[in-house]
C-alpha cells in the first residue's frame, strides 16, 4: 500500500515537472512555497513587478533582446536562449525557481556581471545545514523493524540533498546575481558593493533568510525554517533595522547623527532607490522638523540625471557604505527628545516620475527601517530608547 501511494505520488510529480517544477516542491514544502510565492524572487519578471515592467518598457531594445533574463528570469530557458520576451507560465509562476537556486554549483566572476554555474540536476539539491556539513549526500532510506510493523524513513523520497557546497554557507550563492550589474559604460546600476568575508558573523542568508517558525517540510516537524519571502524592503523591513545603529554627537556647531551599517554591502544602492533620514526635535510639547537627509546615488551623463542604462558618471553619491554622518546646525537642549526615522522608498519621487509610476503610491511609500527616540540630558543621564 505504502509503495503504491509513493509510486502514484512520483507519477503525478513527474507530470507536474513538465509544467511548473516549483509546484512539486509545494507538496512537501508548503510553508516555504507560500513565502517564496510572495517574494521578490517569484516577482522578478516584467509580468509580476510593475517597476521592472516600467523600467524595461523604457529600456532601449537592440539585437541582444531581453538581457535582464540572466538574473530576473533564468528559469525561462527560451528567453535566455533567444532574447525574445513572452508571457508564459515560467515568467509568471517561477522566474527564479526553487530548483534554480538549489542547483547553483558555483559562481563565475565577470566584468559586467557574475554568472551562475548550474549543476544541471533536477533531483539533487544543495543546501546549508551546519549539523550535516561534511556528511554524505542524503538519500531516501526506509527502515523496517518489529517484523515489518514499524516503518521509519529519512531524507526526501523525491530528491537527494548535498550539504557540502561552501557557497550555501557563506552567502556566495547569492553573488551570481547580487554582486554587480554594470551598464555598457561600466557603471553599476544595482551597486550593492557586497564583500563576503568568512570571518563575518552574519551572511546574506542569516540576515535575509532568518529562521522563522514553521516546519521546513511537511513530512516531519523541524519547528523553524529559513524565511523564503526574503527579509528586505518588501518584507520584514522594520526588523532589518537591527542591523543599523544611530550614533549621536554634539559639538560647538550643533549635532550630528552617524548611521552605522552593520551589513556587508552599501545600503539603498539599487538605481532610483532612496533612503531618507527624518529628524524631529520635540521641545516643550512642540515639534521642530529638521531637514530630511537623502541617501541616494544619482547617475548621469553630461551633468544631467539620466536613466541608469545610459549613465557614464555619478552626479551624487550619499549612500551609506560603512557609515554616514549627517550634520545639523542646531543645538540640542536639555529635555529635548530627538526622534530619528530611517526609511526607504522603492523609488525616489523623481525616479517614479521618470518611470511614469507617480500614480502608484506603493513605489514612493516611506517604509520605516529603524526609528529611535533619544532623550537629551546632561552627559551620563542621556537615555536612548
Ligand atoms: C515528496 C516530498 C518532497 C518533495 C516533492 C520535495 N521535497 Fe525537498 N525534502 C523532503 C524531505 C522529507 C526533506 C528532508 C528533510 C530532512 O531531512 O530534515 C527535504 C529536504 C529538502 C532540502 C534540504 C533541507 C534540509 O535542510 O535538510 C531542500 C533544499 C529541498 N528539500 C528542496 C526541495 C525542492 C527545491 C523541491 C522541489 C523541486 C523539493 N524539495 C521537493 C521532501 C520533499
Ligand atoms: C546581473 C544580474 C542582473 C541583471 C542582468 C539585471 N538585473 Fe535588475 N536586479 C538585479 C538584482 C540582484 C536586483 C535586486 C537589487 C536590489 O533590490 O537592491 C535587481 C533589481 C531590479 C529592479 C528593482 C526592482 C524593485 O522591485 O524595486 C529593477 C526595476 C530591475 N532590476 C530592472 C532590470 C532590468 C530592466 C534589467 C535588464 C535591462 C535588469 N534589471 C538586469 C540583478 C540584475
Ligand atoms: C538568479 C538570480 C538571483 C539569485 C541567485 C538571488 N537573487 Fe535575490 N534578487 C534577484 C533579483 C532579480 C531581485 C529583484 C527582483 C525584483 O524585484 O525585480 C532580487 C531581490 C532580492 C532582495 C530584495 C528583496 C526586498 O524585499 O528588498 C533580497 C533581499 C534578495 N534578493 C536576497 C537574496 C539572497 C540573500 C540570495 C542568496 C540566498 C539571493 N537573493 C539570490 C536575483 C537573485
Ligand atoms: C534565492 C534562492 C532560493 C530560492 C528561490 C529558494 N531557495 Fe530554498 N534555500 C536557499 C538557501 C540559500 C537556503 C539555505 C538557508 C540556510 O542556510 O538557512 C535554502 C534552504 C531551503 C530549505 C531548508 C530550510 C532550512 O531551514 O534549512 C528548503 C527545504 C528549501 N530551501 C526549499 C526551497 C523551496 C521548496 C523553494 C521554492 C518554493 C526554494 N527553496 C527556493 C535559497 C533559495
Ligand atoms: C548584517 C546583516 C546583512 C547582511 C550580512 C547582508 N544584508 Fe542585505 N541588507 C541588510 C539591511 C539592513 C538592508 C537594508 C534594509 C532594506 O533595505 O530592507 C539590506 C538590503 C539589501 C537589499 C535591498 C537593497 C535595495 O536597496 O534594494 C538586497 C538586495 C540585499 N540586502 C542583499 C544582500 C546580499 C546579496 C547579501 C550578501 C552579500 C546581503 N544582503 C548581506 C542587512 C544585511
Amino acid at each position: 500500500m505504502h509503495k503504491i501511494a509513493l509510486l502514484f505520488l512520483t507519477f503525478t510529480l513527474t507530470l507536474l515537472a513538465l509544467d511548473n517544477e516549483s509546484k512539486i516542491c509545494q507538496k512537501c514544502h508548503p510553508i516555504i512555497y507560500d513565502e517564496y510565492y510572495d517574494s521578490s524572487h517569484r516577482k522578478s519578471s516584467v509580468y509580476n513587478n510593475p517597476i521592472h515592467q516600467a523600467y524595461w518598457d523604457k529600456h532601449p531594445k537592440d539585437e541582444k533582446g531581453y538581457t535582464c533574463a540572466k538574473c530576473h528570469t533564468p528559469t525561462d530557458h527560451k528567453v535566455l536562449e533567444r532574447g525574445v520576451l513572452e508571457k508564459n507560465k515560467v515568467q509568471v509562476e517561477e522566474p527564479i525557481s526553487c530548483v534554480f537556486c538549489h542547483t547553483i554549483k558555483d559562481v563565475n566572476e565577470g566584468e559586467h556581471s557574475n554568472s551562475n554555474i548550474s549543476s544541471g540536476e533536477h533531483k539533487e539539491f544543495f543546501t546549508a545545514e551546519k549539523s550535516l556539513r561534511n556528511s554524505e549526500k542524503a538519500e531516501f532510506k526506509t527502515q523496517t523493524s518489529f517484523f515489518g510493523l514499524v516503518k521509519t524513513s529519512t531524507s526526501s523520497p523525491y530528491h537527494k540533498i548535498d550539504y557540502n557546497n561552501e557557497n550555501y554557507y557563506n552567502g556566495n550563492v547569492c553573488m551570481g546575481c547580487h554582486s554587480h550589474t554594470n551598464n555598457e559604460h561600466g557603471f553599476d546600476t544595482a551597486m550593492l558593493d557586497a564583500v563576503i568575508d568568512d570571518k563575518d558573523k552574519n551572511s546574506c542568508v542569516t540576515c535575509h533568510m532568518p529562521q522563522v517558525m514553521g516546519s521546513k517540510v511537511s513530512l516531519s516537524d523541524s519547528r523553524t525554517h529559513a524565511f523564503h519571502g526574503m527579509a528586505g524592503i518588501y518584507h520584514m523591513n522594520s526588523e532589518m533595522g537591527k542591523y543599523i545603529d544611530f550614533e549621536l554627537k554634539e559639538d560647538s556647531s550643533g549635532f550630528s547623527v552617524t548611521v552605522v551599517n552593520k551589513s556587508n554591502h552599501a545600503l539603498f544602492g539599487q538605481a532610483l532607490r532612496e533612503g531618507i533620514l527624518k529628524t524631529t526635535i520635540m521641545r516643550n510639547g512642540k515639534e521642530i522638523k529638521l531637514h530630511e537627509f537623502s541617501f541616494i546615488r544619482i547617475l548621469g551623463k553630461e551633468g544631467k540625471e539620466v536613466m541608469p542604462w545610459a549613465a557614464n558618471e555619478t552626479l551624487k553619491d550619499t549612500l551609506i557604505y560603512a557609515s554616514r554622518e549627517v550634520k545639523f546646525t542646531r543645538h540640542l537642549e536639555k529635555g529635548d527628545v530627538l526622534i530619528l526615522k530611517l526609511g526607504v522608498q522603492l523609488l525616489s519621487d523623481a525616479g517614479a516620475v521618470s518611470l511614469n509610476l507617480q500614480d502608484n503610491k506603493e513605489v514612493t511609500k516611506f517604509r520605516v527601517l529603524k526609528s529611535q527616540k533619544i532623550k537629551i540630558g546632561h552627559g551620563e543621564d542621556r537615555q536612548i530608547q
